[in-house]
């Protein structure tokens, strides 16, 4: 892995956790793999776009947030489970001197959650569901009792800004969200993104699996920040400008 922008250079495992730690204080992220053509999946998952780069990014990610945010239709997509202290991920936060696991927080509207999937029984960091009143009581009840912590945030639709002050409210300053583009939207379009990870890959796929699947009401500008570079794909940080 090298550096491309700022200071170009090698950088070993302790430089590139230096290049994506922030500083303390509130912030949400998201994190992306695209293809040059902004596609987001090949045949449905995330995989067919993956490169060692991209998953050790992904996991150092991980490991620098407090918690997790991820929109139920990844979730299930993508196979999600709770982060647990024996995976890569626990590993390098322990090596990093945080906390082994930290939450995955899904995004609901509906509380699709399964209360009987692995996703629902997370031990040290219960599993998190964000939802909003519309959502079906029983289903709600049912995932409670499941061991989710049930967090409803918002009406008839989940209230992302009001979900981001709740989870900073438990301690979850530093959020990683990790889509898919249904929540990229809300998040935008809600105004609680502070910066955007996304990570190139040199292929074209077509299909319509994009980043953003409608247009925004307002083009939202981004301010480039770092590039690094391993095998052909460029690893970017690009932090929102305000205003
Ligand atoms: N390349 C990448 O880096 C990457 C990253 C993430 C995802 N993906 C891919 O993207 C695909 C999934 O796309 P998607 O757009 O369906 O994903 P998504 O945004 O994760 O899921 C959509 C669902 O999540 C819930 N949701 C999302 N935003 C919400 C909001 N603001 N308020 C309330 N509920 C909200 C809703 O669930 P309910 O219907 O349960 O209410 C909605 O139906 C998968 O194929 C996955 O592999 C790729």
């Amino acid at each position: 892995m090298r550096r491309l922008l700022p200071d170009p250079g090698p950088l070993d495992d302790a430089g590139l956790a230096a290049a994506y730690r922030l500083p303390p204080g509130r912030s949400l992220r998201v994190n992306f793999v695209a293809s040059l053509d902004g596609a987001i999946t090949v045949a449905g998952r995330s995989a067919g776009l993956g490169t060692p780069g991209d998953k050790r990014i992904f996991d150092l990610l991980r490991a620098l947030a407090d918690v997790v945010l991820v929109g139920h239709g990844t979730a299930a997509a993508e196979g999600y489970g709770p982060m647990t202290p024996e995976s890569a991920v626990g590993r390098l936060r322990t090596s990093l001197g945080r906390p082994a696991t930290a939450p995955i927080a899904v995004v609901s509207r509906r509380a699709s959650l399964d209360p009987g999937s692995r996703m629902a029984a997370g031990d040290d960091f219960p599993t998190i569901l964000i939802t909003c009143e519309a959502a079906d009581p029983s289903r709600r009840a049912a995932l409670a009792d499941a061991g989710v912590t049930v967090m409803v945030c918002g009406d008839d639709d989940v209230d992302l800004p009001a979900a981001v002050d709740a989870l900073a409210d438990r301690g979850h300053e530093q959020v990683l969200c990790e889509g898919g583009p249904h929540l990229l939207r809300a998040a935008l379009t809600a105004g609680v993104v502070d910066e955007l990870d996304l990570s190139i890959a040199p292929a074209l796929v077509g299909g319509e699996a994009r980043l953003l699947q409608a247009a925004l009401p307002d083009v939202v500008r981004l301010e480039l920040r770092q590039v690094l570079e391993e095998d052909g794909v460029l690893f970017t940080r690009y932090g929102l400008r305000s205003g």
